[in-house]
């Protein structure tokens, strides 16, 4: 597979959204590449859609994790798809807190400058979301309809939804339609 990453205009963006959420998971960064003050983490549950006639990423964030003070910090951020052999980066990245440890220099990942938005992509990655911040909100229990998703939350500390809209996408030849 050619590993060139070009940007990509939206009409011609493809991606598997369900299985690539599912299956593969994306690296979250959120802040300023410039100063070193961002952070990382493994996203698993998310969206892509149209909204207010803009393309958007919609992340969701527990108050718990150390991202959420970035990601309230700062305007913007970063979705990354890296190759399928970042397998155990992404776990490990999903599993350390970056309050604890320094992600970048235990994972070897290489945060390189966005074109338009403070938050780094990563070298590694085979596509790259820039995003600006648009909306955001907070679950609310009373509004579940499936009783099992209270499961999901022993801690009660219940995702922030972000909605960021898509800036700029960077991708290899795969992610492009015709
Ligand atoms: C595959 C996978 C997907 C995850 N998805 C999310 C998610 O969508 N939202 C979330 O708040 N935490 C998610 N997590 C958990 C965070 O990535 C994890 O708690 C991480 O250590 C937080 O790092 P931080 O404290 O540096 O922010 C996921 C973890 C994994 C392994």
């Amino acid at each position: 597979m050619e590993f060139k990453r070009r940007i990509i205009e939206m009409a011609k963006f493809v991606l598997p959204v369900y299985n690539v959420w599912d299956g593969r998971a994306f690296l979250l960064a959120v802040g300023d590449f410039k100063s070193g003050d961002f952070n990382v983490m493994t996203i698993g549950w998310g969206s892509m859609g149209r909204m207010w006639s803009k393309p958007y990423v919609a992340v969701v964030i527990r108050p718990t994790r150390y991202t959420y003070g970035f990601m309230e910090k700062y305007d913007n951020f970063t979705v990354s798809l890296l190759p399928d052999s970042f397998k155990d980066i992404l776990t490990y990245c999903g599993t350390y807190s970056g309050r604890d440890v320094d992600k970048i220099k235990e994972t070897g990942l290489t945060p390189i400058k966005s074109n338009k938005v403070s938050s780094p992509g990563f070298d590694e990655a085979e596509l790259i979301i820039e995003c600006k911040k648009i909306y955001f909100d907070d679950y609310k229990p009373s509004n579940f309809l499936k009783a099992s998703i209270h499961s999901k939350y022993p801690l009660k500390d219940y995702h922030r939804l972000y909605y960021g809209e898509i800036i700029e996408v960077n991708g290899i030849k795969a992610y492009i339609g015709k």
